[in-house]
């Protein structure tokens, strides 16, 4: 199993949810975000160097069995990609366990 994280545009996040559905990927974690990616700069203020500007991005979670991990990132890359700067990043972990509390199934049965 694996956990699929993918840090987005908001402004691609409908087309994103959309290519998932296509992609019969219907299990989804969304939340807000901000970052940045290597484009940080630092900014002068009133003679102090700040931390560099913090964008708005949408965070998405799927936890999926493995024969899901292509079609997943495929799909996200497929909705979020605009080709330039900033597009995002997808990141892809190990996921040990997975319950589901109604049934207390575990692993790739409960994903
Ligand atoms: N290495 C990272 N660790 C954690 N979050 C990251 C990392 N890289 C990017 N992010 C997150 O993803 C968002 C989008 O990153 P972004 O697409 O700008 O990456 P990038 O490496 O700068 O690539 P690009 O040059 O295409 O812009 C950032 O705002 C940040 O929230
Ligand atoms: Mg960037």
């Amino acid at each position: 199993m694996k956990l699929i994280t993918a840090i987005i545009r908001e402004v691609q996040l409908n087309k994103v949810h959309e290519e998932l559905l296509k992609a019969n990927i219907e299990r989804i974690t969304v939340g807000r975000v901000s970052g940045h990616g290597q484009q940080k700069r630092e900014e002068i203020y009133r003679g102090m160097i700040m931390a560099p500007s913090l964008i708005p991005k949408i965070k998405i979670e799927i936890a999926v069995n493995d024969d899901y991990v292509q079609r997943t990132v495929d799909a996200i890359i497929s909705g979020a990609g605009t080709n330039s700067v900033g597009d995002g990043k997808i990141f892809v972990t190990n996921l040990e366990e997975c319950i589901r509390i109604r049934t207390e199934e575990r692993g790739e049965k409960a994903i």
